[in-house]
């Protein structure tokens, strides 16, 4: 699973280093589809349940699986950024969010706390500890940043499938839920809005959207429990 996880983080890099006004998210899904072709690796995302692109582009209150469009983006736009590959019947699922242009003081407090709740939950994610442990721990860190977390959707195991059991929420009472072990694979995804929890699904039937307007962030790795602690497998080196 190494591999098809790097193969995603350097994709995520290479879009990271495109990010500017005037760019459209589209040619985005052109870069990481491009990429993984040249990696010997298959977009995870495209046909699955219907998805018709290889990468889910989400702005602003956009929370989640957010089609790639012509538009531009503009100079104060967050964009969240998910993309996953298959590479020899492996899985490797990722996401950043990332600032077009300056943007405002709490557009980028809500995707530095964004990204921290993920790193919180991962250190949660250790041989013994229960599932909800890494949930309760991203969801303490976001309220507490006054922000909310996003119920419907949820992190999942992954392996030889895009999701497998257990789902992995991002709320949470800690000590429950399935125990960790190692070998479990884990992706660990918090969305995190600025504003109030509710989301609904466009008449697209995939983007999500905050009921209230607000913005929405999101990060995800993929992280393997083992015996000397997590290892996050989407990484970039
Ligand atoms: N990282 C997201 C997830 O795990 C992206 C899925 S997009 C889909 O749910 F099209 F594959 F559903
Ligand atoms: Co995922």
């Amino acid at each position: 699973m190494r591999v098809p996880c790097k193969i995603v983080a350097e994709t995520l890099e290479l879009l990271r280093q495109k990010i500017q006004p005037g760019v459209t998210t589209s040619a985005l899904d052109q870069i990481a589809e491009k990429h993984a072709s040249k990696s010997n690796a298959v977009p995870a995302f495209k046909g699955y349940s219907g998805y018709p692109f290889s990468l889910c582009c989400s702005v602003n209150d956009q929370v989640v699986h957010g089609f790639p469009t012509t538009e531009e983006l503009r100079p104060g736009d967050i964009v969240s950024i998910d993309f996953g590959v298959v590479y020899d019947g492996f899985y490797g699922d990722a996401a950043i969010t990332l600032a077009v242009g300056s943007v405002s003081n709490d557009a980028l407090m809500l995707i530095k706390v964004t990204e921290e709740a993920l790193y919180k939950g991962i250190e949660k994610a250790t041989a013994r500890n229960n599932l909800s442990d890494i949930s309760a721990a991203v969801q303490a860190h976001a309220e507490k940043s006054g922000f909310s977390v996003v119920r419907e959707f949820v992190g999942h195991g992954i392996g030889r499938s895009l999701h497998e059991s257990p789902q992995v929420p991002n709320f949470g009472k800690p000590g429950r839920g399935v125990k960790l072990k190692p070998g479990m694979v884990l992706a660990i995804e918090p969305m995190i809005n600025q504003k109030g929890p509710g989301v609904k699904v466009l008449s697209d039937g995939w983007t999500a959207v905050t009921l209230d307007g607000g913005l929405s962030a999101h990060f995800e790795h993929t992280v393997a429990i083992t015996e000397n602690g997590p290892e996050i497998l989407t990484v970039f080196s």
